[in-house]
């Protein structure tokens, strides 16, 4: 895993803005369109915000959840509606996990179906986006969670007894057939996990050390700024 570290959070936006046009660019020549999955959480929001402020061809790009809380799309621990506010000047296409149907499992089953029918088999996100959580989970793949042992699932339900909630989250697959994974972390109590992640320390235990390529590129932007 590559790191690339920042102490000024300006640096570590403009690089990430510098590593978003790289990949896209090929991938609308490749494919005409630009399938990003993105990361909730508080620490992509500077980043989202930047972009949407970037001259960028938004008709081409498809933006899906890596993840989503099972509230409906107006609550306030929604990561669409934090991602909605973020790009909505663009008029992006934003994917968003259906929350307001029945159960967890509806919606990941209704959620994985989009991500196939859109990407195609398998799916290949061109890059997806992840954080890290401050017990090492990263998407909704949370310590001893059934999830994480998921391996027919591409968007499974999750239920995390430590917060009593169920979350929707992509699967250990799913990150597999991504062409650019991004761990995009910021702050002094993500750094152990960060360490762990760039020396590779097969120690490591914690569900984001667990994340795997087939054959993309997996990458930790980190700014130590909080
Ligand atoms: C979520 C996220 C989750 C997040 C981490 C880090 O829905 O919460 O997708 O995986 O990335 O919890 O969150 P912070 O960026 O707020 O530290």
């Amino acid at each position: 895993m590559l790191l690339h570290e920042f102490s000024s959070a300006t640096a570590w936006i403009d690089s990430m803005v510098e590593g978003w046009e790289a990949l896209g660019g090929p991938a609308l020549r490749a494919r005409g369109t630009f399938h990003v999955s993105l990361s909730g959480g508080s620490t992509p929001r500077p980043l989202y915000d930047r972009l949407a402020k970037t001259k960028w061809p938004w008709s081409a790009t498809r933006l899906y959840l890596g993840d989503e809380r099972w509230v409906t799309p107006d609550h306030k621990d929604s990561n669409y509606r934090m991602i909605h506010q973020a790009f909505q000047e663009t008029g992006v296409h934003i994917e968003r996990v259906p929350t307001e149907i029945g159960t967890a499992d509806i919606g990941a089953r209704a959620y994985e179906k989009q991500v196939r029918t859109d990407l195609g088999e398998p799916p290949r996100f061109d890059l997806i986006l992840l954080g890290i959580g401050d017990d090492g989970h990263t998407s909704s793949l949370f310590p001893e969670t059934a999830a994480l042992r998921e391996e027919k699932l591409l968007i499974a339900p999750n239920f995390v007894p430590k917060l009593g909630v169920w979350r929707v989250t992509s699967t250990y697959t799913l990150l597999r057939y991504a062409r650019a994974i991004w761990f995009v972390t910021r702050g002094p109590s993500k750094e152990p996990f960060v360490r762990a992640l760039a020396q590779d320390d097969p120690s490591a235990n914690f569900p984001a050390a667990k994340v795997r390529s087939d054959r993309g590129t997996i990458e930790i932007y980190h700014c130590t700024q909080p």
